[in-house]
């Protein structure tokens, strides 16, 4: 039984990392991609707005948009194409990925193109050069001259970013830590966490004219031009659409249209976007927030119950061939998702199935936790079902029940009972736990709260808010799960 079981997991196993392998050694065959967009009438461009002037939230006409410099590029390669230009908000880490996926047409996020990332993907020419600076409390500035100032100190630089490796390669005994976001960084630094953060010159420029308490220094790391230049992305091998970007972007090189218009133009949305900081202000992102959260549970816990309860007879199940085949492959599946971490689920269901059909993320991230949760209610109802006396099967076998009618008629209604407390459990972690598809960008709560932070530049504010409003939703979703409970109990 055990051999069988491990067999059937080694299977599993093998057929992900094949259909992995498979996946990304089959692309690039045919160079379609210029055709491919073109025909779609859509540019998707990936980016992390974390980073002004050259990507950031700003509120245009009371609604949250990602401005920028690198918008305006993307803007101006997708006209160049004739098409539409959509942009799609990612962390910075995770923009490669989504673009070798197929999740993004292309990356604009102040990247440099080095060689590891050219290795795979294209890069247009270079758009714009950089150059890099490290952020430090003003109160400080005295203390430090240049990266070789923090001996002995913390660091931070984004995870992924070419400066979280040149820190780490050209500072000694300096400590650098990377973070998901920038917005996070500049408030580590600001509570004294860390002692400076590295980031390419004209966004700490940004970061400084929009916050008193920081100043900025040179940085002095040893650089190439191309490291401290940012370029286009592309997925490998779409040298069509590389060739028809580079004549937009050599247009934009030749007019210094960056710095004639596309950086006074952020500057502006950058001054706008300061003026008004209070959480009320931002209480349509939050209750957004809330509301996504809420789909993805109620949804999740919906699927998530019904694949349960499919699993949980799966497992249960003795007999013929058929039936035993079931069973392992039930126990294979809760086995291996409870032994998986969730958020690597969400992210394969987003990436990996998005290879084969192209989903939106509020639906892979439904998907994600709805697969995640039948695994767990599956071992909720397995126990409820294991506690209803054997005695009460037999009675209703007896009265000439048939089997199906005894598990639907007599066993279910009483295994609800005992598996209620577990189902409401259940829901009020996956309204904390849903907090996971953020990463893959959906709407969500966290996902707002971070849309609030780096439109404020305000770090603990919103944490605090939505600290409230999830407390306030599991709290009042406990205490309606309690009044059933209570009725049930009763009858
Ligand atoms: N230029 C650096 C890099 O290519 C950092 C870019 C960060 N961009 C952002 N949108 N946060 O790694």
């Amino acid at each position: 039984m055990k051999k069988k079981l491990l067999f059937m997991l080694a299977l599993v196993v093998t057929l992900l990392v094949g259909w992995g392998a498979t996946s990304t050694t089959a692309q690039a065959a045919t160079d379609n991609s210029l055709a491919r967009v073109q025909k779609k009438g859509t540019l998707v461009m990936g980016t992390s707005p974390d980073y002004p002037p050259y990507e950031f939230q700003a509120t245009v006409h009371g609604k949250s948009k990602i401005v920028g410099m690198d918008v305006a590029v993307g803007q101006k390669i997708a006209k160049g194409l004739g098409v539409k230009l959509v942009v799609k908000s990612m962390s910075f880490d995770s923009l490669l990925v989504a673009l070798q996926t197929g999740k993004v047409d292309m990356v604009i996020s102040g990247m440099n193109p080095t060689p590891a990332r050219k290795k795979n993907v294209d890069f247009t020419h270079l758009y714009y050069q950089g150059g890099y600076s490290i952020v430090v409390n003003k109160s400080e500035k005295g203390l430090y001259k240049d990266k070789d100032s923090f001996k002995g100190k913390t660091i931070g630089a984004q995870t992924g970013s070419t400066m979280y490796n040149e820190s780490k390669k050209q500072t000694t005994d300096t400590k650098v830590k990377g973070m998901t976001s920038v917005s996070d960084l500049i408030l580590a630094l600001q509570s004294h966490k860390l002692a400076g953060v590295a980031m390419e010159k004209p966004s700490a420029q940004a970061y400084v004219a929009n916050n008193k308490q920081l100043a900025m220094i040179p940085s002095h790391f040893n650089l190439s031009a191309s490291d401290t230049s940012a370029a286009v992305a592309f997925k490998k091998g779409s040298t069509s659409l590389v060739t028809a970007a580079n004549k937009s972007v050599d247009q934009i090189r030749k007019q210094d249209l960056v710095n004639k218009d596309y950086l006074p133009a952020a500057g502006k949305y950058l001054k706008t976007n300061t003026v008004n900081t209070s959480m009320w202000h931002y209480w349509k992102a939050f209750l957004t927030g809330v509301k996504y959260t809420l789909i993805i549970t109620v949804c999740s816990v919906f699927f998530g119950f019904i694949l349960g309860v499919l699993l949980s007879l799966a497992r249960m199940a003795k007999g013929g061939v058929i039936k035993t085949a079931l069973r392992w492959l039930a126990t294979a599946y809760v086995e291996f998702i409870r032994g998986t971490p969730m958020m690597v689920q969400v992210m394969f269901v987003y990436f990996g199935l998005g290879l084969i059909v192209n989903l939106p993320a509020l639906t892979s991230g439904i998907i994600a936790i709805s697969l995640n949760s039948g695994a767990y209610i599956a071992e909720y109802i397995r126990g409820g079902i294991n506690s209803v006396d054997d005695g009460q099967t037999e009675a209703a076998r007896s009265l000439g029940l048939t089997n199906t009618a005894t598990l639907r008629y007599v066993v279910l209604p009483q295994a609800l009972k005992n598996i209620w407390p577990s189902l409401g459990n259940e829901f009020i972690t996956l309204i904390k736990d849903s907090s996971i598809v953020s990463i893959i960008g959906v709407s969500e709560l966290i996902f707002q709260s971070n849309i609030v932070r780096s439109d404020t530049y305000r770090g603990v504010a919103p944490i605090a808010v939505i600290m409230v409003l999830y407390f306030i939703m599991t709290f009042t979703a406990s205490r309606i799960l309690n009044y059933f409970e209570r009725r049930m109990q009763h009858d």
